[in-house]
């Protein structure tokens, strides 16, 4: 069998399959994320790690170490792990909804410029990826960036404490900003801009790739057996694509986790000449393209448990009884600020047009619809590149709600299937894994012996009709509060 460890924002999550689809076990075990500064996003790596032990020591519980043929990794993207010349970590890891540097952002898309940037990289710079993160730390913490011996992504770190080795996979090294996606090697000028050397980088793989072995050490903390290969792995994105055997052009997944993604595979390296679309490696060997929006399930989580300390069934259960639209209030969900299609850390969450009839219900309904508007806006460019989709496959903590996926499907008129296997990406991982060792001729094979018993929403006509009238004002609401957003902050800064 196989283990998949999905290194996610608010836990990491463990299966064990023995087959393609075939999931005999899971385990998620979760950790803090702290915010120590408005817009601030981190986590501690050793928290990521004790908690992976903690997962895999339960997995084990039920499973035969010897039957265990390989391991995969997957996890979130873009964060910057740093550690000193002994392997320590020198600081919290900065995560990918992280929005410190937009400083530094304006530094590399205005002054080193957005037409070299995307020459190297095949995208422009976002507050959420490496390369601003690592020249923040540079400029604010000196003392730590001299200290630093190794920079890392998140799943990276754990495959590090896993064998001693220091790997990554395609799919994530292409968030880093200096990763040359079209080639899928280190870009030596973006290096050179950013002042640190390919000495201090992870090794690159494919994601399918054997890359490691686990050492002694993490042998006697887990309980894995010295020596069981573990594969390079991949983006959570990435990997959740391979988890619901979206690996062909035509298709598309929506990943409904604490962010949003809408990602599409594409066989040819492509470029959106506007950066609107982040242009990556894929877990195939081939690209991607895909919009992100930061706070997807996460905005629902702040609504129900933090408003509202409340139980999911119930609040949902009033947003069924609010009709499509909910009554005409809108929610803007740019909670952490907005990556696409606004590329605006100071954006904030909103509830538009609130008179005295609404009632809870419908601004739990226009939290889920906000959310579902904010992913159209990656489908309406998607559209302009001439990317269309049949059918889109959704996973992540937000399909456990039949009333979100009705409304996807109903906004998107297309057909939405939800993977009946829950895993996503660690799923992904674990496939990587027996392609890898060897079970599965190729990742087309082990993706055709999924699981297809998902569920299907079918799209409502009228409901469509609703939210095509009101997504123009969805998408005029955040134009018309820009400079608001702007003049917020500052007077906040000044506060
Ligand atoms: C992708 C992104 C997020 C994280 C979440 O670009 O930032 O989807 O990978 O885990």
């Amino acid at each position: 069998g196989y283990l998949g460890i999905d290194l996610g924002t608010s836990g990491v999550k463990i299966v064990y399959m023995e087959e393609p689809g075939k999931i005999e076990k899971q385990v998620t075990k979760e950790y803090p994320i702290y915010h120590p500064h408005p817009g601030w996003s981190e986590q501690h790596p050793m928290d990521w790690w004790e908690a992976t032990i903690a997962g895999i020591q339960e997995i084990l519980k039920d499973v035969d170490t010897s039957d265990i043929a390989g391991i995969g990794l997957s996890g979130q993207m873009h964060g910057m792990v740093a550690l000193d010349k002994n392997g320590e970590v020198l600081t919290p890891a900065i995560l990918w909804n992280d929005q410190r540097t937009h400083e530094e952002c304006l530094y590399l898309n205005n002054e080193v410029g957005r037409e070299f940037l995307t020459k190297h990289t095949g995208n422009m710079a976002l507050t959420g990826f490496t390369a601003p993160k690592i020249l923040w730390l540079k400029k604010n913490q000196p003392e730590i960036f001299d200290q630093v011996r190794y920079f890392m992504l998140p799943k990276d770190f754990i495959g590090y404490k896993l064998t001693g080795e220091l790997f990554t996979d395609v799919s994530d090294a292409s968030g880093t900003l200096y990763f040359n996606v079209e080639k899928r090697t280190w870009s030596q000028e973006i290096l050179d801009i950013i002042g640190i050397n390919e000495a201090m980088l992870p090794k690159v793989f494919e994601s399918y790739e054997v890359a490691a072995k686990i050492n002694e050490s993490a042998s006697t903390q887990t309980g894995l057996p010295v020596g069981v290969q573990v594969i390079a792995g991949g983006g959570d994105n990435a990997a959740g694509a391979v988890g619901s055997g979206i690996i062909h052009e035509g298709t598309a997944l929506i990943s409904l986790g604490t962010s949003g993604v809408v990602f599409s595979p594409q066989r040819t390296y492509s470029v959106d000449e506007n950066n609107r679309l982040h242009s990556f490696c894929d877990a195939t060997g081939k690209w991607h393209v895909m919009g992100v929006m930061l706070s997807a399930a996460a905005s629902l989580k702040w609504w129900i448990e933090d408003i509202h300390h409340g139980d999911y069934d119930q609040l949902l259960q009033e947003a069924e009884a609010s009709p499509a639209g909910s009554n005409g209030l809108y929610f803007l969900p740019y909670l952490s600020g907005e990556r696409t299609p606004h590329n605006d850390p100071f954006a904030r969450g909103s509830f538009i047009g609130l008179s005295p009839t609404h009632t809870r219900g419908d601004m739990t309904r226009a939290v889920l619809e906000g959310v579902a508007f904010a992913l159209n806006d990656s489908f309406a460019i998607s559209k302009d590149l001439n990317l269309t989709f049949e059918q889109v496959s959704i996973i992540g903590g937000g399909t456990k709600s039949s009333l979100w996926m009705q409304i996807f499907a109903d906004m998107l008129q297309t057909t939405v299937v939800t993977s009946s296997n829950s895993g996503g990406p660690a799923v992904g991982a674990a496939i990587l894994a027996a392609v890898g060792t060897g079970a599965y001729q190729s990742l087309e094979e082990a993706c055709t012996k999924m699981d297809e018993n998902g569920k299907v929403f079918e799209p409502n006509v009228s409901n469509g009709e609703v939210y095509a009238k009101m997504f123009p004002v969805f998408q005029k609401v955040y134009s018309a509060l820009k400079d608001t957003f702007g003049a917020i902050y500052q007077v906040n800064e000044s506060l």
